[in-house]
């Protein structure tokens, strides 16, 4: 399973059962160099009181050796909130330890490389909902969790991929606003009867998969199954056969156990999946998300080496911004 806390921790792992984990993935010839920075990781999360949090797009080296904590955005936040760790690294993106710091004022939160953004989070500001709140009064605001922490103040509530449905709903409103992601707030209309006014945001990852892309997939791969996230545009999401969060993808995959798959995402996520399932055949068109790939194993380290750098959010904008992400919490 991959949200987990993890069953078995890797600090409580020797290296050789670890590398055990990835040898479908990590050549033995490159696993001395990873080990090293493994090894200091693991020393140094005891010696901090720390915990790492890993998205399911960090790269298997990350995700399966030194990872404490594995998935997706709504398992991550959850589980921010109920560490005892003194420190949480966030192996993820810029709004996931801005989300961990909002659930834990008290605890240090680390992010092993600042400029690990979103192109969701950079497309609104906390004064274009101000604009958007003028042009529909009264209109709850939802934001997907891919937001600054001064753009989640200025909302309702928050939403995950795996929520946003069960989100929108649980208002009890005819009409919503939801963003920024355009997609996102298209595929939750097309399953509700709550009337969606969706932001132009884009992922940059998963804005770029076609419905020509799933065709030519199933051309020349007969009987594969197509999982897309639903930051996949509307077309893309009508041929597939399975939308849903990272974490919905994955459990799908470890339920239905599809001899042959395509996971129509961020290039790590297949990779994770496939090192646990090596029965299935994984076809691999994907896109690599650049923020993400800037979290690396010699970069964690050095976080944990020197306390840097440190997620912190100013207390008027966090009281806010945390009362959108509990309420999301307390919905679903
Ligand atoms: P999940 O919440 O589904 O993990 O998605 C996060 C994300 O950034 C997808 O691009
Ligand atoms: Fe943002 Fe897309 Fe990267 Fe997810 S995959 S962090 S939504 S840019």
């Amino acid at each position: 399973m991959l949200q987990t806390p993890s069953p078995s921790p890797a600090a409580t792992l020797p290296l050789p059962e670890l590398y055990r984990r990835v040898e479908h993935h990590i050549p033995p010839v490159e696993w001395p160099i990873l080990a090293n920075d493994i090894a200091a990781i693991l020393k140094l999360k005891q010696e901090r009181n720390a915990v790492v949090l890993a998205h399911n797009y960090q790269t298997p080296d990350i995700f399966h050796t030194v990872a404490d904590i594995v998935g997706d955005s709504l398992a991550l936040a959850r589980e921010a909130a109920r560490t005892q760790a003194a420190v949480i690294v966030l192996a993820g993106v810029h709004f996931m330890a801005e989300t961990a710091k909002l659930l834990n004022p008290q605890k240090t939160v680390l992010i092993p490389d600042l400029e690990a953004g979103c192109s969701l989070a950079a497309s609104i500001s906390a004064a274009d909902i101000r604009l958007l709140r003028e042009r529909h009064p009264g209109v709850p605001v939802v934001s997907y969790v891919n937001t600054s922490a001064a753009v989640k103040a200025e909302s309702d509530v928050c939403c995950t991929s795996s929520n946003a449905k069960k989100i929108v709903e649980a208002l009890g409103v005819p009409r919503v606003i939801m963003l920024p992601d355009e997609y996102l707030a298209r595929n939750t209309a097309a399953q509700t009867r709550v009337e969606i006014i969706a932001w132009k945001g884009h992922c940059e990852v998963h804005e770029r998969f076609t419905p020509e892309d799933i065709r030519s997939l199933r051309e020349s791969h007969h009987g594969i199954t197509v999982l897309a996230h639903p930051e996949c545009p509307p077309e893309v999401i009508a041929e597939c056969d399975f939308t849903g969060s990272t974490a919905a993808m994955a459990e799908f995959v470890g339920k239905k156990r599809p001899a042959r798959v395509v996971l129509l995402t961020e290039c790590s996520m297949s990779d994770n999946v496939a090192l646990e399932y090596p029965d299935l055949e994984f076809v691999r068109p994907c896109n690599l998300c650049p923020h993400m790939k800037r979290i690396t194993l010699p970069k964690i380290r050095r976080t944990l080496e020197t306390m840097k750098y440190e997620v912190t959010v100013e207390p008027e904008i966090a009281e806010r911004a945390r009362a959108a992400v509990e309420r999301m919490l307390a919905l679903g």
